[in-house]
């Protein structure tokens, strides 16, 4: 299995997982990948580490600090200042940073109709707000997070956020991002009693993310599509709109809190035969 680095150049992913580039490109491919969108977003990334020390400085000085093109930091100063959620032109671009991938609601609803929730319901990573509507459809009332402001959530960067422990079942879509491990433990700490995720299923492996994850915390069910789904990138469903555009399986996992044991193994029978 290829432990992708979106970090490392092709050459570098193949050489450390001992696969050919070609092997790494088809993983790319397969995956949904956008390396130009997480090259850009790793430059923001360091543009605003050095931005928030130096917070006096002008475009020009910090291409000259960070090393970077002058004119690729004019284009995203607005993101890289912080001054995200406002009607700039970046907007279209800052959703992708963010890795946005839109849930379509019959992903949800296939969710809802084999698990039941506690009442009160957090979705950490609202997005467009594709999940929390169909959960909020059914019954729950949702407390909906995002750290770029869709227009119908609370802004907040989910590892910062500060919760009382107990008063959700948190169902999501987390950003696929360096952070996604520790984002799941963190709602699995959080959590009244459950949490729902979905995931791509080779999320199951890498040894990092048994011993830190899987291990202590086994997910109680995995249910697995059968099929395709469809996932929305910035949440475009016109362009997005087969299950075919999205070459990942996915699966909902399920974890109890406080559950140890294997998972259960379940399938979801999704229409895209
Ligand atoms: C894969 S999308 C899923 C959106 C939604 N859950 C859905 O399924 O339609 C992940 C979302 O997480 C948000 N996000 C990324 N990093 C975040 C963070 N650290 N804290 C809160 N939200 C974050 C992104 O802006 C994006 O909307």
């Amino acid at each position: 299995m290829i432990d992708y680095n979106p970090k490392q150049s092709i050459a570098r992913n193949a050489k450390r997982n001992g696969v050919t580039e070609d092997a790494i490109r088809k993983y790319i491919h397969r995956n949904g990948i956008d390396r130009q969108a997480d090259r850009l977003a790793q430059l923001v990334e360091h543009c605003r580490a050095i931005y928030k020390s130096n917070p006096d400085f002008t475009p020009t000085q910090l291409a000259k600090a960070t090393k970077h093109d002058p004119k690729t930091i004019k284009k995203h100063w607005d993101y890289i200042t912080g001054k995200i959620g406002t009607e700039s032109s970046q907007k279209i671009q800052l959703r992708e940073y963010n890795n946005y991938y839109a849930t379509h609601p019959s992903v949800t609803e296939d969710l809802l109709k084999v698990e039941t929730f506690s009442h009160d319901v957090l979705e950490p990573f609202c997005g467009g707000g594709f999940m929390a509507d169909v959960i909020e459809a059914h019954g729950y009332q949702v407390e909906r997070y995002d750290i770029v402001d869709r227009g119908n959530n609370k802004v907040a960067d989910f590892s910062t956020l500060e919760l009382p422990a107990g008063l959700y079942d948190i169902i999501t879509n987390p950003p696929y991002d360096d952070h996604i491990i520790d984002h799941i433990l963190k709602c699995i700490s959080l959590c009244n009693k459950k949490v729902a995720m979905l995931l791509p299923l080779h999320y199951l492996t890498s040894r990092e993310r048994y011993n830190t994850l899987f291990k202590p915390y086994p997910p109680q069910k995995i249910y697995i599509y059968q099929n395709r789904i469809i996932i929305a990138r910035n949440g475009d469903f016109e362009t997005y709109k087969d299950a075919g555009t999205n070459l990942a399986i996915y699966a909902w996992f399920i974890w109890e809190k406080g559950y140890q044991g294997d998972p259960q193994l379940k399938w979801i029978l999704n229409e895209n035969n």
